[in-house]
């Protein structure tokens, strides 16, 4: 049986109290905890930077997720890594030198991640894919938390898990934008191995985390 991770994006949590509702999700199951930086630049939105990430550090000793909408990225790596993430997953249009910035990540000895926007082909990051440590789907245009599940994004997980084990590669897959209690099966199925979550996980069964993690687990 496949192991199915969970990484709450707080995008969705109560920005004043971040480090109670770390904790909280860490209380609740969660298996590591997803950071949505946005810059107002790379996305039309703008959130958190390291500072904040620095503070909630020893919040948790949940793994960061950090999921880099900014650009250009390759200069803030340094930044990120030292506020305490630690897996940096960046887009590769927000890099000149997608080489160099993975090489970057690594330097630090965090993992690596790179994340396909949905119009985003696989093909552009398919020689970097035994480098890897997460492939990040996008399933909604990043940006927003609560926006609705693509469904056309599930052919392009397919397609990923199919590249995944012809090559026998171990990257993992992680699925965000919409994961919800009706689709997380299907995002399973077609290959995924990590859910993000923010809406479902903050908001549905009124706010009940535990329940929530449980359910997209075991979907
Ligand atoms: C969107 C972010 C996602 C988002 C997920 O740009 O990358 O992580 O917060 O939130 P939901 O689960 O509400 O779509
Ligand atoms: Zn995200």
């Amino acid at each position: 049986m496949k192991k199915i991770l969970i990484s709450p994006s707080i995008l969705s949590a109560d920005f004043s109290q971040l480090g109670i509702e770390i904790k909280r999700l860490e209380q609740n199951g969660a298996d590591m905890i997803h950071v949505d930086v946005m810059d107002g630049h790379f996305v039309p939105n703008l959130t958190i930077g390291p500072p904040v990430i620095k503070a909630l550090r020893n919040h948790t000793s949940l793994p960061f997720d950090v999921h880099l909408m900014i650009s250009p990225v390759h200069k803030y790596i340094k930044d990120f890594a030292e506020a305490g993430a630690d897996i940096i997953t960046i887009h590769p249009e927000a890099t000149d030198d997608l080489d160099k910035s993975i090489k970057l990540i690594k330097h630090f000895k965090k993992k690596v991640g790179i994340s396909l926007n949905p119009d985003t082909k696989i093909e552009i990051i398919k020689d970097y894919l035994s480098e890897i440590d997460l492939v990040l789907v996008m399933s909604v245009y990043p940006g927003f938390g609560g926006q609705k599940f693509i469904p056309e994004i599930l052919k392009k997980i397919e397609n990923l898990k199919k590249i995944k084990d012809d090559k026998n590669l171990n990257f993992n897959i992680e699925v965000d934008g919409g994961v919800n209690f009706d689709n997380s099966k299907s995002i399973i199925n077609a290959g995924a191995n990590i859910l993000v979550s923010g809406t479902t996980i903050f908001k549905d069964n009124n706010g009940d985390i535990k329940k929530n993690i449980d359910t997209l687990k075991t979907m």
